[in-house]
């Protein structure tokens, strides 16, 4: 039942200041319905000088049965990042749709995200986690980073951002990267020397599947998997089958969370499925944290010094209890891999498909580094890695799209948006905005090079790990294991296009993939 009544509330606007509201119509739900009135100051006197805030009744966006039809029957889920666009070229760059009984708010606008990122609180609340969370409830699990909310996750957060978020602290593990490197190497001499031309290597994204899951590895469990070996260790095995099972299984998944429970015993597959694959998730971390631990216990009542890395430290000092760490290891296995390897796949792609620009990095590369072998220091001398990366995320971003729940009252590109609305930020379309990246569609690593130490080229049109206090946690140590992969295979091969590969398009996978496989060519650089 509509309730009418006065109402006036200051909330925040896009310039950080606190605006007051003034409206004579609310719904129910709080979400006013008619259009309000907004002042920059709390004095009746400036409340004359008014400008209006739109209620979200007047946000434009797609109808909700065009939009069940586009994402059930068009198979929408796989081309998100081009709905975005869509969308955002149709209806503005603020706009709501509806999913069933979900409104959520689009934003696709880099000041209007730049400006919802900025007003974050001290533990912003991410999105669509319910499934999740019930998946550890009904197996007495911790959640970890990606799935906790409040107390619970500034906690934890706060434990692991002081061992992993700065260059600095992820520096330590350059030497374990360099060894996967090294093998991942040898696996492309390997795979090549088994094709007629002796240059080709078929689907690259295996290959760097399988590099991330050893590389990410190496760094949280201190330890080698073996998946870049001939044969791969049966416990690994079985671990990459339940990612790809997650992977795989993510449409019913989405479904998982979205089928109503009173469903499922008709309905069971998509539920069943999540489950069994997170079981396989759990059941992996756990394995190698118990060994671990065992091996500190040995060591302390033999009363030996125990020294070791990530995993070691958490254990030993134990700011988080075993539960959270198994819950921990497990969501950044599963968060490092898919989208480390991606982003090597479509980094690859893109030298086989640009020889000049590929040839700039390369020059680089041998100027700074010659034939040594690159280490983490070397980084900051490598300005066009970095761009190479950055140009990579911001043509492919992982994550097209990333969700928030408002946790105050928000003013954004004048609609009045109420706390605990969903709101999706629209990274693949504003990464793809002329205005603020010339020439978009073109692939530029130079287009990140700073002309002198003024000159700040990061801006909010493309944050592919997103932006503050919960953005990704993994970023450095994705970053690392990127540029010494990247910087080594540039020093050994010349990357080329294959006959194989034609145009590979992005689709929309819960992550933004390529629809089809990649092969490049490895030829030894002379
Ligand atoms: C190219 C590689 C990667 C990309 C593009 C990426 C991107 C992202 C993005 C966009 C988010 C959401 C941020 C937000 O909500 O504001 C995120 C969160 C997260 N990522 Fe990554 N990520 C990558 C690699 C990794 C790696 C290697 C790890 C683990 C070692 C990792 C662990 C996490 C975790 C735990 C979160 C949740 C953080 C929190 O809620 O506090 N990511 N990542």
């Amino acid at each position: 039942m509509a309730l009418r009544s006065a109402f006036r509330k200051s909330v925040l606007d896009g310039t950080g200041t606190r605006v007051v509201l003034q409206a004579c119509a609310l719904h129910s739900s709080t979400v006013p319905e008619e259009p309000i009135r907004v002042a920059t100051e709390a004095s009746d006197a400036e409340l004359k000088h008014t400008v209006p805030v739109k209620s979200l009744r007047e946000m434009p966006g797609p109808g909700a049965i065009g939009n069940l039809i586009e994402f059930f029957y068009r198979d929408g889920f796989s081309r998100i990042h081009e709905i975005q666009m869509e969308h955002s070229q149709k209806y503005g760059k603020i706009f709501k749709s509806r999913f069933g009984p979900q409104l959520v708010v689009s934003i696709a606008d880099r000041d209007l995200v730049a400006q919802v990122l900025r007003a974050e609180g001290v533990a912003p609340q991410r999105a669509n986690m319910e499934s999740w969370k019930e998946y550890r409830d009904m197996r007495g699990r911790a959640t970890g980073l990606i799935s906790a909310e409040a107390d619970d996750w500034l906690k934890m957060r706060s434990v692991l951002r002081q061992l992993i978020l700065r260059p600095r602290d992820v520096a330590v593990f350059s030497d374990d990267v360099s060894e996967v490197v090294e093998d991942l190497l040898v696996k492309v001499r390997k795979l090549r020397s088994q094709q007629p031309d002796g240059h080709t290597v078929h689907n690259i994204n295996d290959l760097f599947f399988k590099f991330a899951m050893e590389g990410v590895a190496s760094i949280l469990y201190e330890t080698r998997l073996g998946c870049l070996e001939e044969e791969i260790p049966k416990m690994s095995q079985e671990y990459i089958e339940a990612l790809h099972l997650m992977f795989s299984s993510f449409k019913t998944s989405m479904y998982a969370g979205a089928i109503p429970k009173w469903l499922r015993p008709i309905i069971p597959k998509p539920w069943k499925e999540f489950c069994h694959s997170w079981d396989g998730l759990f059941k992996f971390s756990q394995i190698h944290i118990d060994r671990k631990l065992a091996e500190i216990k040995q060591k302390t009542e033999k009363g030996e010094e125990v020294k070791g890395g990530l995993l070691t430290h958490m254990l030993v000092t134990k700011e988080m209890n075993l539960e959270e760490i198994y819950a921990n290891m497990t969501e950044m296995l599963l968060a490092g891999v898919d989208t480390t390897s991606f982003t090597l796949s479509w980094s690859t792609y893109l030298l086989a498909r640009h020889p000049i620009a590929q040839q700039r990095i390369y020059e680089e590369v041998s100027r700074v580094l010659g034939g040594r072998v690159p280490t983490a220091d070397d980084v900051p001398q490598l300005p066009l890695i970095r761009g190479l990366v950055k140009e990579t995320l911001r043509l492919y971003p992982v994550l097209p799209g990333n969700g928030r729940i408002t946790q105050e009252d928000l003013v954004v590109g004048g609609y009045f948006i109420p706390k605990g609305t969903q709101l999706a930020l629209c990274h693949y379309s504003t990464s793809m905005d002329e205005e603020t990246f010339p020439k978009a569609e073109e692939f530029r690593p130079d287009r990140w090079l700073r002309k002198d130490a003024s000159d700040r080229v990061e801006n909010f049109g493309s944050i592919p790990f997103g932006y503050g206090i919960r953005s990704c946690i993994g970023r450095r140590i994705a970053e690392l294991e990127m540029y010494l992969a990247l910087t080594q295979l540039l020093q050994k091969f010349y990357i080329e296009g294959s006959p194989l590969t034609g145009d590979v398009r992005a689709k929309t996978h819960g992550l933004l993939c390529p629809s089809a496989p990649i092969s490049v060519k490895f030829i030894d650089r002379l």
